[in-house]
């Protein structure tokens, strides 16, 4: 491991039982509080696409935490992909299925210029239908994806490999 990926895996809890039983649920919320390590996974989400985009597409609710951070370290403003009915103005909506129901993500219109290039960022791919949702969106919104940045992988859940049907360069941190 990198020391930024030591210092994170260090401080990701394995909680089991939760949210149901037999689930083990990795709760990131020891590094959000860290300022080192929030620092050092900003850092290593972005360098890999330095160069490669404009703006970062923080995911509500988990990835905003990262995203600002992410913005702090490489320059770029952070775009609000925001759960439905949320924003004021004019909005693009996405629906996506989640294990109970669906749930939609929305972006306002124009928010960026045309084909701005869009790192996206979260803390968590497990199926990845959050990510091809926040990539369909943007796509939609008239701007490119430029890649797609999380702190944890869930292996075995599909996510990577529905990313990369899509086109989509993907970097998880760490993977369980
Ligand atoms: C969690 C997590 C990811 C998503 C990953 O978000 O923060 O966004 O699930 O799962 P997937 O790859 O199977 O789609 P959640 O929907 O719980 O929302 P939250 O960030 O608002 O807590
Ligand atoms: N941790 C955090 N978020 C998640 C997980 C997890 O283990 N699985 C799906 N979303």
């Amino acid at each position: 491991l990198s020391s930024e990926a030591a210092l994170v895996d260090g401080l990701i809890e394995a909680i089991p039982d939760f949210p149901q039983k037999g689930v083990t649920f990795r709760d990131l919320t020891p590094v959000f509080a860290d300022g080192a390590a929030l620092k050092a996974l900003a850092t290593a989400l972005t360098r890999p696409f330095e160069g490669h985009f404009d703006s970062i597409g923080g995911l509500e609710a988990r990835g905003f935490l990262i995203a600002g951070a992410a913005s702090v370290v490489s320059g770029a403003g952070v775009l609000s992909v925001r759960k439905a009915g949320k924003l004021p103005r004019a909005v693009l909506s996405q629906e996506y299925a989640l294990e109970y129901g669906t749930a939609a993500f929305e972006v306002h219109v124009g928010q960026l210029p045309a084909g701005s290039r869009v790192l996206i960022i979260d803390d968590v791919l497990a199926t990845g239908g959050t990510a091809l949702a926040a990539v369909n969106l943007i796509e939609r919104a008239g701007w490119h994806v430029a890649g797609f940045a999380v702190a944890l992988e869930l292996d075995g859940l599909g996510g990577r490999s529905k990313l990369e049907e899509r086109g989509v360069e993907t970097f998880s941190l760490l993977q369980y």
